[in-house]
C-alpha cells in the first residue's frame, strides 16, 4: 500500500421518506443463495454495530464480556472458506440513500471445544434472525445470543451447545452497511464530471476494514479461501481478485457475477469493485492477462503503467523464482481513494492520480510516481500477498520489500533512469530525519493493542524497512540475496512469516568466508532498536585510523531523558566500507566489508599514512549501502570539501549526496560546525548531477525557511541564484533534449529559482501565464505548476479567480492539482481567506487535496495564519479524517514543518495540552514538538554564523 496522496471524506447522511421506500424496493430484489438465510426485508429489525459500546441482543442473558486486553482474536477457530455475496446499491442521484447489503458464510475448523465464536465486525447491521451455525452436514446449532464489543470490534456469538475440537462448522449471516465516501471498507467514489453511471463502489480493507464489509477473522494470519459474488446492474462492471466464473440473473433488474475461488489469503487483501469501467488488456506472459480498468474518459492514459506493469510482473516472477499464482492481474483506477494504491491480490486499486500518464498533460514527475506505485504494488504480490507478515508489528516484511523492489523493478525495465543511484537520496535521507528523532521506534514495533496498528504505517516500516532490505542485499551479495529470497518465498508461500523466518531462510548456504557472523545477529540490531549509528573517523597516528560508532539523534539535547532501553545498548553491527584519495574506488561489493561489531575499531592502512595532510581524504559507506551516517575529524572534512572544489567528479555522485546530507545533519546535531557545512555549497556552481543536487536543494531550502522573515533573506537569495544559475540556464536552454534525470532536475531547479525570485524565471513565468490566459497556449507541463504559482505571487484577484475557475472546470486531475497549488501562492490575505472557505467545502476541494493544500499554504504563505486556521477548525478536521490511515497526521506534519520560532513551539505544546482529542495525530504532534524545539535552538545558536557567511559570500560574488 502506498500513502502520500491519501484522502478521506465523510458525507452527511440525510435519510428521508423516499430513502426508506427505495430501501424496500432494493431489498426485495436481492436474493440470497443460501437456503438457511431468509431474505432481508425492509421491516426487519436490524442490529447496529456502530454504537453504543456493547449491544446484547435478544434471547435473554446478559453475560458479561470476556475481558480482552489487546483486541486480538482468540485462536479457537481456524477459517477455511468464506462465501461472500455483496450488493452495493449505488444507483440514482442521491448518494445519501446508498448502502450495501451482504451475506457471508464461513466454514471453519474448531481447534478447541467452545461455546463461543468470536469474529471481527464494524459498522454493520446484522439482519435479525439471519445468523446461523451448523456443522458441515447440516445439523443446526442454536445461537443463544450474540454481543458486539465496539471497542475491539468483536462479534461474539454464544451457542447453546459446545462446538467440538477438530470438527468443521459453518457460521453465516446477512447484514447491511453504509456506503460513504470514507474510503475504507466498501466505500463510495464518484467520477466528478459524469451525470450517468457516476458512482463507483470499491474496497480498501487494509489494515483492519474487511470487517466493515463483512464479519470475518480480520487478522493477517487467519488466512482462508474466498468465493465472492457481486450483484450489479447489467450496465455496470464488477471486479474482484479472481476471474469471473459466471453471470447469473438476479430478479429483473440485476445480475450476479460469481468469481472463482481465491488461493489461501488474508482478509485485508480481498477486493471488490462496481462501476462503469472500460478496460485494456495485454499478456504479461502466456496465461497471465494484465488488464487496466478506468473510466472511458481516462482509459487511454493507463497505457504506460499497463505496459510497464506487465514487464515488471514478468521480471519479478523470474527474480523471485515464483510464478504469479493467479490467472489474471487487474489494475483499477478509482477517482478517489484513501491511499495512493493498494496491492489487493489480482486487483490493485489506485487513486487515479497515481496511475494516469500521457506526454501532453502529465509531467515526468507524474510518470515517475505512477511507475513507482506500479512497481511497489506488484512487488507486494509476493511480499505481503503470497508470504504475509504474521502481525502488523512485522509490517516491514511487506512494505520494506515493496519500497526496495519497487526500485529494483524500475531499474530492470528502465536502466537509463539510474534509479538505484537515487535510492539513498530519495528514501534514506528522508527517513534518516524521522529515525533521528527520540520519538522514533524500532522497525519491528510491538503493539500494546490493536488500536496501535495504524501507527506502524509510517516512514519507519516503509522507508527504513526498504533501507534495511537494501543493506541486506549488499551484505549478502546479489546471488546469495536472490537465492535466499527464493528459499524464503518457496518455504512460506501461502503462509505467514515473522522476521526470524526471513533471517533463517536467507542465511547463505553454505556460509562463505565473506559473509557476516550470522544474518540474524546482524539484522536484529537494525530492526529491534530505534535510531541508527554515526561512525566517526579520525586519525590516531599516521596510518592508524579509528572508527567509532555512536547512536545518532537529530538533537542530542533531551537524549539523557530518553528512558527507552535497547536490547543491544544502541550498538549496531555495521558493514563498513571505505575508499581513499590514494586509489578512489566507489564500486564495492560484500567482499569489501569490514565488520564493525563493537563501539570502536582500529585499522592500520598504509594508504592512509598522510590522511590529515591537505589533498588526502577517506570516504566511508560507499554508495551509502549501509544505514548509517559518517562523521570525520575536522581536517579530513576540510580535505574532502577541498576535493569537492577541486574536482568533485572523483567522488561518486551518491557519496556526494551523502556527504552533503551528513554534513548538514551533523551540523544540526551540533557535531560539525556550520561554517564547514556551508562551505560545501561553493562547489555547487559546477555540479551537474541530479542526485547531489537533490541533497543540496533540501539544505538550501532548510536555511531559507529560517531566513524567510529576516533582513538577510534577499542576500541569501542572491547567493543561491548565482549557485544555481549555470545549471538552471543549461537545463532551460536544452530543455527539449534532456535525459530523464535532467528533466526531473529541471523541474526542481525551476521551482527553486522561482522561490529565490530569480528575475528571468519570474518573467518567463508571467509571460507563459499571460499567453495561456489570453491565447490558450499550453504551458510546458514539467514546469507548469511553478509557472502558475510564480505568476500568482503578486497577482490581481481576477487572475486568481481565473485559475480558480480553471480548477473548478477541468476534468484533468493533474491540472486540478496544478491550479490548486497556484491558488496557495498569492501574498494577499483576502485571497487566502477565500481559499480557506474553499478548503472547508467538501464539494470543491476533495478530502485528499485538503492536506496538500494546507501544506502548500504553510510553505507559501504565512505559517502562523495557516496554523491558526487548523487549530480553529480542529474538530472539523478530526471528524473529516477520522477514518483515514494517514491524513490527519499528514495534515499536522504539513502545517507544522515550517515552524522555527519559540512562540510557535509554545503554541504547539499548549495545543497538545489543551486539546481533548488529537486522534491519530498524537505521534506526529509529539514529533512536531521535537522538530520545532531542535530548530528553535539551532537558529539561536547559528544565526550569527549564517549571517557572517552571507555577508562574506555576497562579497565574493563576481557580477
Ligand atoms: C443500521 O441501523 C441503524 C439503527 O437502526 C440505522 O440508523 C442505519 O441506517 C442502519 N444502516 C444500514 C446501512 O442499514
Ligand atoms: C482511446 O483510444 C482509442 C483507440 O486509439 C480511441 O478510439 C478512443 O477514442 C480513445 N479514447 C479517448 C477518451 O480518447
Ligand atoms: C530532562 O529532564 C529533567 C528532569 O525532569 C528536566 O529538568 C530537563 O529539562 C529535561 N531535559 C530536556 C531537554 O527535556
Ligand atoms: C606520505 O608522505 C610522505 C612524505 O611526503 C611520502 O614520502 C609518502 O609516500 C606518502 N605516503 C603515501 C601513502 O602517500
Ligand atoms: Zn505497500
Amino acid at each position: 500500500m502506498m500513502d502520500g496522496t491519501c484522502v478521506s471524506k465523510r458525507t452527511g447522511i440525510i435519510v428521508g421518506v423516499i430513502g426508506i421506500i427505495l430501501l424496500c424496493i432494493v431489498a426485495v430484489t436481492f436474493y440470497f443463495i443460501g437456503a438457511s438465510i431468509s431474505e432481508p426485508k425492509c421491516e426487519n429489525k436490524i442490529v447496529p454495530t456502530g454504537s453504543p459500546e456493547v449491544v446484547i441482543t435478544s434471547k435473554s442473558s446478559t453475560s458479561p464480556l470476556k475481558s480482552h486486553t489487546d483486541g486480538r482474536l482468540p485462536s479457537i477457530i481456524t477459517p477455511i472458506l468464506y462465501k461472500i455475496e455483496m450488493f452495493p446499491y449505488i444507483y440514482g442521484n442521491n448518494s445519501n440513500l446508498f448502502f450495501f447489503s451482504g451475506k457471508m458464510e464461513l466454514k471453519f475448523l474448531c481447534r478447541e471445544n467452545t461455546r463461543i465464536i468470536t469474529l471481527n465486525i464494524n459498522k454493520l447491521n446484522i439482519t435479525e434472525d439471519s445468523m446461523f451455525v451448523r456443522n458441515v452436514d447440516n445439523g443446526a446449532i442454536d445461537v443463544k445470543f450474540f454481543e458486539i464489543d465496539t471497542k475491539w470490534q468483536f462479534l461474539i456469538i454464544h451457542l447453546d451447545e459446545p462446538l467440538i475440537k477438530n470438527t468443521e462448522y459453518i457460521v453465516g449471516m446477512s447484514f447491511t452497511g453504509p456506503l460513504n465516501m470514507d474510503y475504507t471498507g466498501l466505500y463510495l467514489s464518484a467520477f466528478p464530471h459524469r451525470t450517468v453511471n457516476k458512482y463507483v463502489a470499491a474496497t480498501q480493507f487494509s489494515p483492519t476494514d474487511a470487517r466493515k464489509a463483512f464479519p470475518c477473522l480480520d487478522e493477517p494470519d487467519f488466512k482462508a479461501e474466498f468465493e465472492i459474488t457481486i450483484i450489479r446492474r447489467p450496465d455496470m462492471i464488477s471486479l474482484s481478485n479472481m476471474p469471473k466464473l459466471a453471470t447469473n440473473p438476479r430478479g429483473t433488474m440485476y445480475v450476479a457475477d460469481v468469481y472463482e475461488r481465491t488461493p489461501r489469503m488474508s482478509t485485508y487483501l480481498v477486493a471488490m469493485a462496481v462501476g462503469d469501467f472500460v478496460s485494456k488488456t495485454i499478456d504479461a506472459r502466456e496465461g497471465l492477462q494484465y488488464t487496466s480498468w478506468a473510466g472511458y474518459e481516462t482509459i487511454n492514459k493507463t497505457d504506460h503503467v499497463l505496459l510497464f506493469g506487465s514487464q515488471v510482473l514478468s521480471f519479478f516472477e523470474k527474480y523471485f523464482g515464483s510464478t504469479f499464482p493467479l490467472p489474471k492481474q487487474d489494475i483499477l483506477a478509482v477517482p478517489e481513494t484513501s491511499v495512493g494504491a493498494m496491492e489487493n491480490w489480482g486487483l490493485i486499486i489506485y487513486k487515479e492520480t497515481n496511475i494516469l500518464y500521457d506526454e501532453t498533460e502529465f509531467s515526468l514527475d507524474n510518470l515517475r510516481n505512477a511507475i513507482i506505485a506500479t512497481s511497489h504494488e506488484l512487488a507486494h504480490q509476493w511480499f505481503g500477498n503470497l508470504v504475509t507478515q504474521d502481525w502488523w508489528s512485522n509490517l516491514f516484511l511487506k512494505e520494506g520489500f515493496a519500497v526496495y523492489f519497487s526500485d529494483v523493478g524500475i531499474d530492470n525495465i528502465y536502466p537509463e533512469w539510474q534509479f538505484m543511484d537515487q535510492f539513498a537520496v530519495r528514501i534514506m535521507h528522508k527517513v534518516f530525519h524521522t529515525d533521528g528523532l527520540l520519538t522514533s521506534h524500532p522497525v519491528h514495533k510491538s503493539l500494546r493493542d490493536v488500536t496501535e496498528i495504524r501507527q506502524v504505517f509510517d516512514l519507519i516500516s516503509y522507508e527504513k524497512g526498504g533501507c534495511i532490505i537494501r543493506m541486506l542485499n549488499f551484505i549478502l551479495g546479489d546471488r546469495d540475496f536472490q537465492n535466499g529470497l527464493q528459499r524464503y518465498i518457496n518455504a512460506l508461500q501461502y503462509e505467514n512469516a515473522d522476521y526470524n523466518d526471513l533471517w533463517r531462510e536467507i542465511e547463505p548456504q553454505p556460509l562463505s568466508y565473506y559473509h557476516p557472523p550470522g544474518v540474524k545477529a546482524v539484522m536484529d540490531t537494525w530492526i529491534l532498536q530505534k535510531n541508527y549509528p554515526v561512525v566517526t573517523i579520525s586519525q590516531k597516528k599516521p596510518g592508524l585510523i579509528q572508527f567509532k560508532q555512536e547512536r545518532f539523534v537529530n538533537n542530542p539535547v533531551g537524549l539523557e531523558n530518553d528512558t527507552e532501553v535497547s536490547p543491544f545498548g544502541y550498538v549496531w553491527k555495521i558493514p563498513l566500507t571505505y575508499t581513499t584519495s590514494d586509489k578512489p574506488r566507489f564500486e564495492t561489493s560484500y567482499k569489501d566489508i569490514i565488520w564493525m561489531e563493537d563501539k570502536k575499531l582500529l585499522i592500520f592502512d598504509r594508504e592512509l599514512q598522510n590522511l590529515t595532510e591537505p589533498g588526502n581524504w577517506i570516504v566511508a559507506n560507499l554508495k551509502q549501502w549501509g544505514y548509517y551516517r559518517v562523521n570525520y575529524e575536522e581536517k579530513i572534512w576540510s580535505n574532502l570539501i577541498g576535493q569537492f572544489k577541486k574536482d568533485h567528479t572523483i567522488i561518486h555522485k551518491v557519496n556526494r549526496a551523502q556527504i552533503i546530507n551528513d554534513l548538514f545533519s551533523l551540523t544540526k546535531a551540533e557535531l560539525v560546525p556550520l561554517r564547514l557545512s556551508l562551505s560545501v555549497f561553493e562547489y555547487l556552481r559546477n555540479e551537474e548531477e541530479y542526485v547531489p543536487w537533490l541533497a543540496a536543494l533540501k539544505e538550501i531550502q532548510y536555511i531559507n525557511m529560517f531566513l524567510k522573515n529576516m533582513p538577510t533573506h534577499a542576500q541569501y537569495q542572491t547567493i543561491i541564484k548565482t549557485m544555481i544559475w549555470p545549471r538552471y540556464s543549461y537545463l532551460q536552454s536544452n530543455k527539449t533534449n534532456l535525459t530523464m534525470e535532467e528533466s526531473w532536475l529541471r523541474s526542481r531547479m525551476y521551482e527553486l529559482a522561482s522561490q529565490m525570485d530569480m528575475k528571468i524565471c519570474l518573467e518567463d513565468s508571467e509571460r507563459l501565464f499571460t499567453d495561456w490566459k489570453s491565447y490558450n497556449y499550453t504551458i510546458d507541463v514539467n514546469i507548469r505548476s511553478t509557472v502558475l504559482c510564480s505568476a500568482l505571487k503578486n497577482t490581481s484577484e481576477s487572475d486568481w479567480r481565473f485559475v480558480l475557475e480553471s480548477y473548478n472546470t477541468t476534468n484533468n486531475i493533474n491540472e486540478k492539482m496544478n491550479y490548486l497549488q497556484a491558488l496557495t501562492c498569492p501574498k494577499d490575505q483576502t485571497l487566502i481567506n477565500l481559499l480557506f472557505d474553499i478548503i472547508k467545502d467538501p464539494f470543491t476541494v476533495k478530502g485528499s487535496d485538503v492536506v496538500t493544500t494546507m501544506t502548500w499554504l504553510a510553505q507559501n504563505y504565512d505559517v502562523n495564519i495557516v496554523w491558526t486556521f487548523l487549530k480553529d477548525n480542529w474538530q472539523y478536521f478530526l471528524d473529516y479524517f477520522s477514518e483515514s490511515l494517514f491524513l490527519l497526521s499528514s495534515l499536522v506534519n504539513g502545517v507544522t514543518t515550517p515552524f522555527t520560532t519559540d512562540s510557535q513551539l509554545k503554541d504547539l505544546e499548549n495545543f497538545i495540552k489543551t486539546t481533548p482529542d488529537v486522534g491519530t495525530a498524537a505521534q506526529t504532534l509529539n514529533q512536531a514538538v521535537e522538530n520545532t524545539r531542535s530548530k528553535v535552538k539551532w537558529i539561536k545558536d547559528n544565526e550569527v554564523t549564517i549571517n557572517e557567511w552571507i555577508s562574506e559570500s555576497i562579497n565574493n560574488i563576481n557580477y
